[in-house]
């Protein structure tokens, strides 16, 4: 099969040089990657480390190998064109369709997914200017994602910051799966989302965990953010992961704590999911100092306690018009198959979709990709939909697809 063909467009901003990340990324997940830099960009990295990390030449104009018609080439050939930096200056000159360099030629003749992947100062971002060209380029079917909050250049810390280089990796490879992923249908909608896997501690230094890695639920609130969602992410460990632009994140470590803080999300939320690994039991006694083993004691034995279920709690107090999504993990048994233990508890959670993941045999924990059902309750059709084995983006995708159509009832 070819290789999918993104052009990577790069504006003159100092997190030009988080394109090389962005387009090392790309080019390692089997991508082939064209860079089309603005004049500007190249005062930031020079040509020669675009040429030598997309194994292509880099032009900035429209007068090199004019027989070639680049200009109208190198977009109609893209199955996904993206901007990172995306500079105030660039989110004008593709708003107002100029054409006087490369990319923007290459903006006005592509016909594939376009992403905008904004960093500016601050003031720039939020000026009406920026505000207006944004909402013009979003309201023609372009993705011009969240920035990021955090440290600018120089002594700078707020809005504007280029989002982390795998997240755009990421959207990528959801926006080359499909094309059509990412409208702005949530834009207004408060959700609160819950990740990780909970600890529970014996003593200060151990703890009955779980292998969840955290990367559904990051990339739930990922997609939800950038399909204009206001997004709480609830995180209990996880492993490494990049904070997805646009997310307030709350980091929490035991199921109580993280059932206090999904109860204080979802107050004002329209939608709760809750696909963090809670961990049904606690230790009945934490030991305020590190259990040690005694010869003249006998060993210790661990006796546990039942954690609240918090999807049950959401669905007993949920607010009127509150959608609640709440995930399984089956592997089935001799008493029914995964589908059939995912029926049973849809019943008995009371969510409105529950999203079914088989697991077991390095399904699911720990790897990249993932695949399942997703069950919506009876009272509201009782579709019973498949999910393709996929990026775990493109799940959120499926879900987020759900939640949209059930809000516009
Ligand atoms: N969940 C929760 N609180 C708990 C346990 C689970 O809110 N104390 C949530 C999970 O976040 C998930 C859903 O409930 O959305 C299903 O979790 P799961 O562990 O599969 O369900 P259980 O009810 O524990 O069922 P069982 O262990 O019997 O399979």
């Amino acid at each position: 099969m070819d290789k999918p063909r993104v052009v990577l467009g790069v504006g003159g901003g100092i997190a030009a040089y988080k394109a090389c990340e962005v387009l090392r990324g790309l080019t390692e997940s089997g991508h082939d990657v064209r860079v089309v830099p603005t004049d500007a960009a190249l005062n930031f990295v020079g040509a020669a480390t675009f040429e030598a990390l997309s194994g292509h030449p880099v032009h900035t104009g429209v007068f090199t190998e004019v027989p070639d018609v680049q200009h109208v080439r190198v977009g109609k050939d893209a199955d996904l064109v993206m901007v990172v930096p995306a500079t105030a200056d660039l989110l004008a000159r593709a708003a107002h369709g100029l054409a006087d360099d490369l990319l923007t030629n290459t903006l006005l003749t592509a016909r594939c997914p376009v992403a905008f992947f904004p960093a500016m100062h601050t003031e720039m971002w939020e000026h009406p200017a920026t505000r207006d060209n944004v909402a013009l380029l979003r309201a023609r079917g372009l993705l011009v994602a969240e920035p990021d909050s955090g440290r600018l250049t120089g002594v700078d810390n707020g809005k504007g910051r280029l989002a982390d280089p795998r997240e755009i990796v990421d959207l990528a490879r959801l926006l080359l799966a499909e094309p059509a992923a990412l409208p702005r249908d949530l834009t207004g909608i408060r959700v609160a989302i819950s990740a990780g896997g909970t600890r529970e501690a014996l003593d200060p230094v151990r703890y009955l965990g779980n292998r969840s890695s955290g990367k559904q639920g990051y990339a739930l609130a990922r997609v939800a953010a950038q399909r204009g969602a206001d997004v709480t992410l609830i995180a209990a460990h996880t492993v490494a992961l990049p904070q997805p632009a646009g997310v307030e994140v709350r980091h929490v470590s035991s199921a109580r704590e993280l059932g206090e803080a999904v109860h204080a999300a979802s107050a004002d939320a329209d939608v709760v999911v809750m696909a963090a690994a809670v961990a049904d039991f606690r230790p009945a006694e934490r030991a305020d100092h590190k259990i040690k083993k005694s010869d003249d004691q006998p060993d210790p034995t661990i006796t546990l306690v039942r954690n609240p279920d918090i999807l049950a709690e959401l669905v007993k107090n949920r607010r009127e018009g509150q959608i609640i999504v709440g995930f399984a993990a089956e592997t089935g048994d001799e008493a029914g198959g995964v589908l059939e233990h995912a029926r049973a508890k849809l019943k008995r959670k009371g969510c409105d979709l529950l999203v079914v993941n088989a697991v077991g045999d390095g399904k699911a924990f720990e790897v990249e990709d993932n695949g399942g059902w997703l069950l919506t309750a009876p009272a509201l059709g009782g579709a019973e939909r498949p999910i393709p084995l996929g990026s775990k983006s493109q799940l959120a995708s499926a879900v987020w697809d759900a939640v949209s159509e059930l809000t516009a009832h």
